[in-house]
């Protein structure tokens, strides 16, 4: 029993060195260590002949980093990783050697074949403090990315992946405080932050637009429009106000000269628009005014019957008939023609011819009289012949009566003492239509007369 363990035991020995020898022939400068084996990082393990180069195979694949060989099993066991790199991988293991490729090992993290999963792997692996970019394993199996390493730190700077962790309309953050953790690999657990960027809603992996006008988060103007966009929004006034679109002001269309109205038109600024109405005297709708006939519409305010209307462009002129005085709104009769003296006596008329009645009118008026009745209905405008009219030097008027159009005239009335203008009295006239109205004063001196005819 004991001498057939002995056997057993110096059998495989024995075969151990045979093996060994016949490696490390094959595997020439490999650095080969018996008992012991690097587990975990194995992609690819191979049956392999005694004669077979064994290197070769490891050479000619960039992820190969190192290798187990199985004595018993005659087997290859190929590996990603070094010791080095996972010093806590590397195990006793009676039945197998380690060896580290030899040349033209592939620097961990240097191509996207062989990513690496720490920055501390990298460090232990290549024995260098470079801080760069490297290749990282990814979330998603069989892929990876390019991150920057911190060698100081040993943080990955997951921020600066090439495979995009946070939205395109997010901010990310490296968190220094987990240095350690290869985080590429992992959610967003802390060792980087994604923020969503003002605008914009979410969990920072995922943004969406955040539409400011429906949620009543903008500042536009409550006279403006607000019109969404994507991370922001845009404000734009109001026809009839002016501004940035978060202030809008009201445009004076009148005072910029911005309206429409007619140049007959009377234009109203109002908030957010203006109104335009048509002067007084003019019909529209404050765009196009025409003038009104206020004449023939009867709206014009001319003393009815006793006054002409007019038209004119953008009113009306009024004026009294002849007969009546006033503006043309109120005409009036004068207050003469209907308040007088009646000079009505027959030896009044010019036709009155006697030697015994010697009348003077010396004391008369002031005041407005009417030739009437015997009298005659107007004064004499020729020169009478002395002693008629009741008097020795009887009186005419010279200028002739006035038209009513004349309205108030002043004459000169001569009395006929031998010479037809001996003396003379100025008065006032007046055509009342139907008949004159005479202002008279007393004469200069007796007996003189003022005379009527027909
Ligand atoms: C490295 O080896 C591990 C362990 O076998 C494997 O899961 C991984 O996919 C390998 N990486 C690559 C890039 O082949
Ligand atoms: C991100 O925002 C931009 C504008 O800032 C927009 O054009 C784009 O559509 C947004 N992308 C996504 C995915 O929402
Ligand atoms: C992030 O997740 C990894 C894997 O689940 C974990 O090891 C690590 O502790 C987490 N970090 C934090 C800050 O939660
Ligand atoms: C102008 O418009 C305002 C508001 O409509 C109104 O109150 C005002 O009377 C108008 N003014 C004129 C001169 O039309
Ligand atoms: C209106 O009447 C006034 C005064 O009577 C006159 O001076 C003016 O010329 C008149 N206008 C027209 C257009 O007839």
């Amino acid at each position: 029993m004991k001498m057939r363990q002995l056997f057993r035991i110096s059998v495989v020995f024995v075969l151990g060195q045979l093996l060994y020898k016949a490696v490390t022939q094959q595997c020439g400068s490999q650095v080969s260590i018996f008992g012991w084996m690097l587990k975990g990082h194995i992609y690819n393990t191979m049956w392999a002949e005694l004669q077979h180069k064994c290197v070769q195979v490891c050479r000619e694949d960039d992820r190969c980093q190192s290798f187990n060989w199985v004595i018993s099993l005659l087997k290859r066991e190929f590996s990603n990783r070094t010791k080095e790199a996972r010093p806590e991988d590397f195990i006793p293991d009676p039945d197998r050697f380690y060896y580290k490729r030899d040349r033209n090992r592939v620097p961990l993290g240097s191509i996207p074949k062989l990513p690496a999963e720490t920055c501390l792997e990298i460090k232990m692996s290549e024995g260098h403090s470079i801080s760069q970019k490297y290749w990282f394993s990814t979330i998603k199996p069989g892929t990876s990315a390019l991150a920057h390493c911190n060698m100081e730190t040993e943080d990955i700077d997951e921020c600066t992946s090439s495979v995009r962790l946070c939205d395109v309309n997010a901010t990310c953050t490296n968190n220094r405080e987990f240095a350690v953790i290869s985080d590429l690999k992992l959610s967003n657990n802390g060792s980087y932050l994604c923020t969503c960027k003002i605008g914009f809603s979410g969990d920072g992996k995922t943004c969406n637009d955040l539409d400011e006008c429906t949620t009543g988060s903008h500042s536009c103007d409550v006279n403006s429009v607000c019109q969404n966009n994507a991370g922001s929004y845009t404000c734009s006034c109001n026809a009839g106000y002016t501004g940035d679109g978060k202030t809008c002001n009201d445009i004076d269309e009148c005072s910029s000269n911005a309206h429409s109205c007619g140049v007959n038109a009377v234009c109203n600024n109002t908030v957010g628009s203006y109104a335009c109405a048509c002067k007084a005297g003019y019909s529209g709708d404050g765009r196009k005014c025409t003038d009104i006939d206020e004449c023939a519409s009867g709206t014009d305010d001319c003393h009815s019957s006793r006054a002409l209307c007019t038209n004119t462009v953008g009113s009306f002129n009024c004026s009294c008939s002849s007969s009546y005085i006033g503006d043309g709104r109120t005409c009036n009769i004068p207050s003469e023609c209907q308040n007088y003296g009646s000079l009505n006596s027959g030896s009044r008329r010019t036709s009155y011819s006697s030697y015994y009645h010697y009348y003077c009118d010396s004391s008369l008026g002031p005041g407005w009289f009417r030739f009437q009745g015997s009298a005659g209905t107007r004064m004499a405008t020729s020169c009478p012949s002395t002693y008629r009219c009741g008097t020795y030097y009887p009186g005419w008027l010279y200028g002739g009566h006035p038209s009513v159009a004349d309205g108030l005239v002043t004459r000169t009335v001569y009395f006929n003492n031998g010479y037809c203008n001996g003396y003379s009295r100025n008065i006032k006239v007046r055509n009342c239509g139907s008949y004159y109205v005479y202002y008279l004063s007393g004469t200069p001196t007796c007996n003189l007369r003022y005379c009527g005819t027909n």
